[in-house]
């Protein structure tokens, strides 16, 4: 389930125009979040998506933009609960939803008002989904919503994007399936400190409605979600209007709600920090050296930091001078002194479809001055994504960047993600 204490934050946030912002084809607010959630909240904290999406479109959009890996995994608007890395299913979940769920009786409504039927992939166990344009989705809901009465079917409507039209059984939804998971963390001793819900349609007005919660409604949300909003009674306090779209909004809405940290390090000019302390050297602090360093990486190679002596030693100094990087195949070399070749390469990806970002950041203390990591470092360029699996020692080291220094950096580039920036040829500083 990723973290497996009592999450000090846990986000849940939906995916398309809430995390992901399509309008944005550099993906910069994403990366800004995935950036602060790998140095400051994975070692500790919990991340969920709830999306409509079923499993393979899900599993398309992880193929097309820089997402990093959730805890958890909720689909098909709440009805499919997954769990780590694996994915496994909560079946205890299903089960609950499987009681006076008669899926076949909500299809023979569908047909028999001539509903546009959604693509195969998108029709679940617990969710049929219709197209309904918006100026007719009024009625059709009445006229569903009274069928299904008629017929004493255990149905709910929702619909959301100004055109998507699901049936779920009653229980279901992104609002009771985050219940039923909260629940569920606190029979474990596992609440979580706070929890900021995040979202943009209509599918996301239940998540504002789960007790406990602070919510966003990011800057671009859809008309529905601000018409549910503006008609909400109640008190709104835990609910957040962002000015910003997308991950942007979340992270305004971490501000406002004082949820620390809450500045991404790709907003930080990070000065060359020095160490104190080996006893003041935290898992954060460690995994915040992961992402720097990749981040500085980025900025070398598109260019957006100068070609300067300063600039490149904060690069070469992050390394021992005996450091080993070890290849495929078991070949070792020193990074300390092939880096070298990576001053040639800075600006070369200036203008291009280029990022890299960090996963998966899992960091263990070996010593008071030894620190296991291990994450995967991506590239993207263009469509094409190129994965490392990366276990490094890093060694505790005064007047360094972040106090820290790569000792051993082991690479598995995943086949069908070879890397694709220049320094598949040339040797891997990290
Ligand atoms: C996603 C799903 C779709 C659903 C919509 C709204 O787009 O793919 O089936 O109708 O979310 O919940
Ligand atoms: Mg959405």
């Amino acid at each position: 389930m990723g973290f497996s204490g009592a999450p000090r934050l846990m986000i849940v946030s939906d995916l398309d125009n809430t995390m992901v912002d399509h309008k944005d084809k550099n993906y910069t607010s994403l990366l800004r979040f995935g950036a602060l959630w790998q140095a400051d909240y994975n070692h500790d904290s919990l991340l969920v998506y709830s999306t409509g999406r079923s499993p393979a479109l899900y599993a398309e959009l992880r193929s097309e933009v820089p997402l990093i890996t959730p805890g958890i995994t909720i689909m098909s608007v709440g009805t499919e609960i997954r769990y780590g890395d694996t994915m496994a299913p909560d079946l205890g979940w299903e089960e609950e939803l499987n009681q006076g769920w008669d899926r076949d009786a909500i299809v023979e409504e569908g047909k028999k008002l001539d509903l546009k039927f959604q693509v195969e992939s998108e029709q679940r166990p617990h969710k049929v989904s219709f197209y309904v344009e918006k100026d007719k989705a009024e009625e059709v809901i009445k006229t569903l919503t009274e069928k299904f009465k008629e017929r004493q079917l255990n149905a709910k409507i929702i619909y959301s994007g100004g055109l998507d039209l699901d049936v779920l059984p009653t229980g279901a939804g992104k609002g009771q399936a985050l219940a039923y998971l909260m629940k569920k963390l606190k029979a474990e001793g596992r609440a979580p400190g706070h929890t900021l819900v995040c979202g943009d349609s209509g599918n996301d007005a239940e998540l504002f409605t789960v007790p406990d919660v602070y919510g966003v409604i990011v800057g671009n949300a859809m008309e529905e979600l601000l018409k549910w909003h503006s008609e909400h009674s109640g008190d709104k306090s835990h609910i957040y209007l962002a000015k910003e779209r997308c991950a942007a909004g979340i992270l305004e809405a971490m501000q406002h709600f004082d949820l620390q940290p809450n500045v991404s390090p790709r907003d930080q000019a990070r000065s060359i920090g020095t160490v104190g302390e080996a006893s003041q050297m935290t898992a954060s602090t460690v995994a915040h050296k992961v992402v720097d360093y990749l981040l500085l990486m980025e900025n070398w190679l598109k260019g957006g930091v100068d070609k300067s002596d300063t600039v490149f030693s904060r690069l070469k100094s992050s390394l021992a001078p005996d450091a080993s990087y070890v290849h495929a195949f078991g070949i070792i070399t020193n990074p300390y002194e092939e880096i070298d070749t990576i001053r040639e390469l800075h600006g070369v990806m200036k203008e291009k479809p280029f990022c890299m970002w960090v996963d998966r950041v899992r960091v263990e203390k070996m010593s008071d001055t030894t620190y296991l990591a291990r994450f995967d470092k991506w590239e993207k360029l263009g469509s094409r994504f190129g994965c490392a699996i990366t276990t490094a020692l890093l060694q505790t080291k005064a007047d360094t960047v972040n106090g820290l220094q790569w000792k051993l950096i082991q690479e598995t580039w995943l086949a069908g993600y070879e890397g694709s920036s220049p320094k598949s040829d040339a040797p891997k500083a990290a």
